[in-house]
């Protein structure tokens, strides 16, 4: 459920008309609702009740400061990934325990920065990186608290690109080869051993990945215990997928994940953390874009928009669909026809959709592409020099620019004349 609904014919982000923004900032755009944000971390956060937990936003899936300090305000942990991230994550305000480092090539600036700023724990992911930031700790006069990536061999039947808990993927250390891998760690002065950390993939839309990779988190926790490791905090990744088609099957809701958890792993007195992106940001955001023409090609018709691959690159990354729907709402039974969706980048791969059906637009019209929250703005470029969109956040009846689009000349006094030019 999302705050993105058709009024009087138009479509309003809670109680602002999306026109109303587009014409005061311009298109194309990012819009993100407060309400849906809200929401959906609360569906979490509950969902995990009476456990102990924390629900970590990835913000890998959206970075913005506005939205950081959203969530963080009612009480989000973050997941981070870089040292950017971790820096994006202390400048919005959210505490150092709070704050989960996870990725697969921490530098040691990375670890030095977040060992210096607070942080709630590492999720290390190999034996050069258990070493390394040991070694730092130990320089530096603090022992670091550390969980292991198991990878636990489970196909979570995603797409290729983003499926992570195969044993061909490079992400943790194989389950099988857990136990020796812990005991070096325990062995390693810097570190702190306190827990586990899995994270399967994204976009999931079935709970048995989860549930294998989970019983599987369960034996391991009884067997490095047996081995004198006090496991107390489980990492259970992110990853639960969102209905990107209105039509599809939807799939399963944070109270049935939570439910797992709780059936799998939740009478072992352990903390458990989960890290969500997409599920919270996914739908309380979409992108706007104008129509620039309509172009009758041979034997199929194109809608040519003022947004491209730049700004939302997952249709072309990883075939991913959008409802795109217009923000002026059709009349009902208005005749569809189908027509290829696209960007206005020099190459066939800027492409949204092949032979959407849509009803009549033309030139100078609004279309709003959905579910387009998480994994939108953050991995946008400016490929053809074309700016970075603004983002917007609407809360209730207000709305505010939380990243300005930069003018040609901020972008092109970016780069540096050297001096023999
Ligand atoms: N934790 C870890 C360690 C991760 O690698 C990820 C996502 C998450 C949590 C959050 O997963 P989520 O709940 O958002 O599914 N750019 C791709 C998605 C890449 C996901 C990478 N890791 C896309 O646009 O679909």
């Amino acid at each position: 459920m999302d705050h993105f609904l058709y009024r009087n014919g138009t479509l309003y982000a809670e109680d602002v008309a999306v026109s109303e923004i587009a014409a005061a900032v311009g298109t194309p755009f990012y819009c993100y609702s407060t309400a849906t944000l809200e929401r959906h971390f609360r569906l979490f956060d509950s969902a995990l009740d009476p456990l102990p937990h924390l629900v970590c936003f990835a913000m890998k899936s959206n970075s913005n400061q506005a939205i950081l300090k959203t969530l963080a305000r009612l009480g989000a942990g973050m997941d981070v990934v870089s040292g950017g991230e971790y820096a994006r994550a202390k400048a919005a305000g959210v505490p150092g325990d709070r704050i989960v480092f996870s990725g697969v090539g921490k530098t040691a600036v990375e670890m030095r920065t977040a060992l210096e700023g607070g942080i709630r724990q590492f999720n290390l992911e190999s034996e050069p990186e258990m070493e390394l930031l040991s070694a730092i700790a130990v320089s530096m006069g603090v022992v670091a608290p550390v969980t292991l990536r198991v990878n636990p061999d489970v196909d979570a039947r995603t797409h290729a690109k983003i499926a992570t808990g195969k044993s061909e993927n490079k992400f943790g250390i194989p389950i099988a080869r857990a136990r020796d891998v812990y005991a070096r760690a325990a062995g390693l002065p810097g570190l702190e051993v306190i827990g586990i950390d899995v994270h399967i993939g994204s976009q999931l839309t079935d709970l048995e990945p989860f549930e294998q990779a989970y019983l599987k988190v369960a034996d391991l926790t009884a067997v490095l215990r047996a081995d004198g490791h006090d496991i107390r905090r489980l990492d259970l990744g992110g990853g639960l997928g969102i209905p990107y088609t209105r039509s599809n099957i939807a799939p399963p809701l944070p109270s049935d994940y939570g439910d797992l958890i709780k059936r799998t792993v939740g009478d072992l007195g352990c903390e458990v953390e989960i890290e969500p992106g997409r599920l919270i940001s996914g739908n309380a955001g979409i992108m706007v874009s104008a129509v620039i023409y309509v172009k009758n090609g041979e034997g199929r018709d194109f809608l040519i928009l003022d947004g491209a691959m730049n700004d939302l690159i997952r249709p072309s990354m990883y075939d991913a669909h959008h409802d795109i729907v217009p923000v002026q709402e059709p009349a009902a039974g208005a005749e569809q026809a189908p027509v290829d969706i696209v960007g206005p980048v020099c190459e066939s791969g800027d492409t949204f959709a092949k032979q959407r059906n849509m009803p009549p637009l033309a030139s100078g019209d609004l279309v709003a592409f959905r579910s387009a929250g998480a994994y939108g703005a953050v991995m946008s470029s400016e490929y053809n020099t074309r700016p970075l969109i603004p983002e917007v956040l609407v809360n209730g009846d207000q709305f505010a620019v939380i990243r300005s689009r930069p003018t040609f000349d901020e972008m092109i006094a970016r780069d540096n004349i050297p001096e023999w030019l």
